[in-house]
C-alpha cells in the first residue's frame, strides 16, 4: 500500500516519488515459531513472492527461531519444501527457490531460555557485518499466543526490542491474531508489549486487511463519486458480511476448543471488514486518519443485549455430515476436541452502528467452519422500489437491488437490478452488472495477503495493521457475549451437519426480521 508517513521512523527508509514500488531498506526478519504451519504456510511462500518480485533488500536475511531441533539447513530445506507444496512453482523457478533462501539462519531453543536470545543478539550483529544488513529488524510472533508474553518480556530486556541505534535503524514487531482472548487479557498482553515496544513499532497483523479486494473497499468507496450518496441508511436497508469455510479446523483442535469461531474469526477479520464497509471517509490517506475512522466507527456499534442474546447472535457447532460422499466428522469427535465440547464453530450477529449514517441499518455477520464452500463476500441490500410501477402488469414484487463483493474466490463486485426481459410482455427479471478481476486486470489476485503486510512492515507503514484501540473496542464488543455463552455452556448452543449452510436456527434468526441470507 502507498502511503504517507505517519511516523518518523518512515524517514529511514528509501524514500520514492509516492506511487512509485518501494524496496524496503536492508533488514534481517526474524521469525519465533519457525518450524510451525504458519511459517511453511503463509510467511514463506509470501516471502518468496517478494522475492521473486525483487521487493526484498539487500543482504536480507531470515533467523528461524524455535524449539524444534533444526540446524540451519534444515530449515532451509524446510523453507524450500513449503515453497514447493504451497505454490505452483515450475520446476524452471527451482533455482530461484534454492537463491531465495540462501541466506537462512536457525536457533533451536525454548522461548523461555535466556540464552536464546544472547544467541540472537550475536547472529544479528554477525549478519549486520556480513550480509550488511544495516541493524534493522523485523521480529515477526508466529508461535501460539500462550508465548507472546515471554518472547516480548525477553525482547525487552535483553534490549533487543530497542533500535539497534536510535533514530538511524529501525526494529519492529509483527504480532499475529488472536491478541488476546478476551478485553482483560488483550489489554494485559496490551501492557506487556508497550512496555517492552513503543506503540509505532507494533505491528498487530490480520491478514484480511492484506487482501486485494479488502483493500480495494476503500478505493471503491472514497475512489470514486457516485457510490458514497447512497452509501447510508436512506439507500440501504441491511448489509450482509459473510465470511465462509469449507475446511473443519484441521490440526487446531487445541487452539479451537479455547478460542472459537467468534474469536478466530469475527474478532478481527470480520469485524475488520465491517468498519472498512462503514467507516467515514478519512480526512487524508494516511495511516492514523484511516485507523481513528475505523477505531471511531467500532465505538458507534451497539453493545449486544444480554438479556435477550438470542436475538442478536446465534452460535453452532457442527456434528457429522458428508460431503461428495465423503463422511465429515463431528467436531466433538476431532483430535484434541472434548466429546462434550460446547466450542462455537459457526456464528451469525445482529449488530447496529448507532450513528447518523447508519442509525437502525441491520449489520448481518456470519461465518463458519466446514459450510458447503470456501467463500467470503459482502453483501448490501438495497431499499426496494418506494412504488411498483408495474403491478397492472402483472408483476407482482420486484426484487430490491444489491451489490456484491467477492472478497474471495472469484474477486470481484456484482450489482443487482432488473430489468425488462425482452419480449411483447413487460416481464421483470433480475440481472447483474459485474466486475471480475480476472477480465479487468487478465488475472484474479494471486497473492497470500501477507506479502502487502510483510512489505508494508518492512517499508514502516502501518496502515494496513490494527491499532491496539481497534483490537481493545472489538474485545469491548465481544467479550459480555463471548462470558455469557460460556455460562450458558450447553444452553443456546445450535448444531448443523458437516457440509450444509449453518444451523436452521440461524435462518431463522434473520427471517424473524423479514429478511433472507444471501445465497453464496
Ligand atoms: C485464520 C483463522 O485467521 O484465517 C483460520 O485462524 C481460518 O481458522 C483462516 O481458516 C481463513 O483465512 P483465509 O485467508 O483462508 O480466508
Amino acid at each position: 500500500m502507498i502511503f504517507m508517513p505517519e511516523t518518523k521512523e518512515k524517514e529511514l527508509t528509501e524514500s520514492q516519488p509516492s506511487g512509485a514500488q518501494r524496496v524496503p531498506a536492508p533488514c534481517v526478519m526474524v521469525i519465533f515459531g519457525a518450524s510451525g504451519d504458519l511459517t511453511e504456510r503463509k510467511l514463506v511462500p509470501a516471502l518468496y513472492y517478494l522475492s521473486r518480485a525483487g521487493l526484498l533488500p539487500k543482504g536480507f536475511s531470515v533467523i528461524g527461531c524455535a524449539k524444534t531441533p533444526y540446524t540451519s539447513e534444515t530449515f532451509r530445506d524446510k523453507m524450500q519444501q513449503a515453497v514447493k507444496k504451497y505454490l505452483d512453482v515450475p520446476s524452471s523457478d527451482y533455482q530461484a527457490v534454492n537463491d531465495f533462501t540462501q541466506d537462512v539462519h536457525y536457533i533451536a531453543d525454548d522461548f523461555g531460555n535466556p540464552t536464546a536470545y544472547d544467541q540472537l543478539k550475536s547472529l544479528l550483529d554477525h549478519l549486520d557485518n556480513q550480509r550488511g544488513t544495516g541493524g534493522n529488524r523485523l521480529i515477526y510472533l508466529a508461535t501460539p499466543p500462550s508465548f507472546f508474553p515471554v518472547i516480548v518480556g525477553h525482547l525487552g530486556s535483553t534490549g533487543l526490542a530497542q533500535p539497534k541505534q536510535q533514530g538511524e535503524t529501525w526494529t519492529r514487531i509483527v504480532i499475529e491474531k488472536p491478541f488476546g482472548r478476551d478485553l482483560t487479557s488483550a489489554r494485559e498482553l496490551n501492557g506487556i508489549v508497550n512496555g517492552a515496544f513503543k506503540e509505532d513499532q507494533v505491528y498487530r497483523i490480520d491478514h484480511y486487511l492484506g487482501k486485494e479486494t479488502v483493500q480495494n473497499l476503500l478505493v471503491f468507496r472514497f475512489g470514486n463519486g457516485i457510490f458514497e450518496p447512497f452509501w447510508n441508511r436512506r439507500y440501504i436497508d441491511h448489509v450482509q458480511i459473510a465470511v465462509a469455510e469449507e475446511i473443519g479446523i484441521e490440526n487446531r483442535g487445541a487452539y479451537y476448543e479455547e478460542a472459537g469461531l467468534v474469536r478466530d474469526m469475527i474478532q478481527n477479520h470480520v469485524l475488520s471488514l465491517l468498519s472498512l464497509i462503514t467507516m467515514e471517509p478519512p480526512a487524508i490517506f494516511e495511516a492514523g486518519a484511516v485507523r481513528d475512522e475505523k477505531s471511531q466507527v467500532m465505538r458507534a456499534i451497539r453493545a449486544i443485549p444480554l438479556d435477550r442474546p438470542s436475538e442478536f447472535a446465534v452460535r453452532g457447532q457442527y456434528v457429522e455430515g458428508w460431503t461428495e460422499g465423503q463422511k465429515l466428522p463431528a467436531y466433538r469427535a476431532e483430535p484434541k476436541v472434548s466429546p462434550q465440547s460446547t466450542t462455537e464453530t459457526y456464528g451469525a450477529l445482529k449488530l447496529f452502528v448507532d450513528n447518523w449514517r447508519w442509525a437502525d441499518v441491520p449489520f448481518y455477520l456470519r461465518a463458519g467452519k466446514r459450510l458447503p464452500k470456501r467463500i467470503s463476500e459482502i453483501t448490501v441490500k438495497f431499499r426496494r422500489a418506494p412504488h411498483l410501477l408495474f403491478r397492472g402488469t402483472g408483476t407482482t414484487s420486484i426484487e430490491p437491488n444489491h451489490l456484491s463483493i467477492h472478497i474471495q474466490p472469484d474477486e470481484g463486485m456484482s450489482l443487482m437490478f432488473n430489468a425488462k426481459i425482452p419480449g411483447t410482455t413487460m416481464k421483470i427479471q433480475p440481472v447483474t452488472m459485474n466486475f471480475r478481476y480476472e477480465d479487468a486486470f487478465g488475472a484474479a489476485p494471486q497473492t497470500t495477503a501477507y506479502e502487502t503486510l510483510l512489505l508494508d512492515c518492512m517499508l514502516g507503514d502501518p496502515m494496513l495493521f490494527t491499532r491496539a484501540d481497534f483490537v481493545d473496542l472489538a474485545w469491548e464488543l465481544l467479550t459480555p457475549l463471548l462470558n455469557r455463552w460460556k455460562e450458558d455452556g450447553r444452553k443456546g448452543l445450535s448444531f448443523y451437519e458437516a457440509g450444509t449452510w449453518g444451523p436452521p436456527e440461524a435462518d431463522a434468526f434473520i427471517e424473524r426480521d423479514g429478511r433472507k441470507w444471501q445465497e453464496l
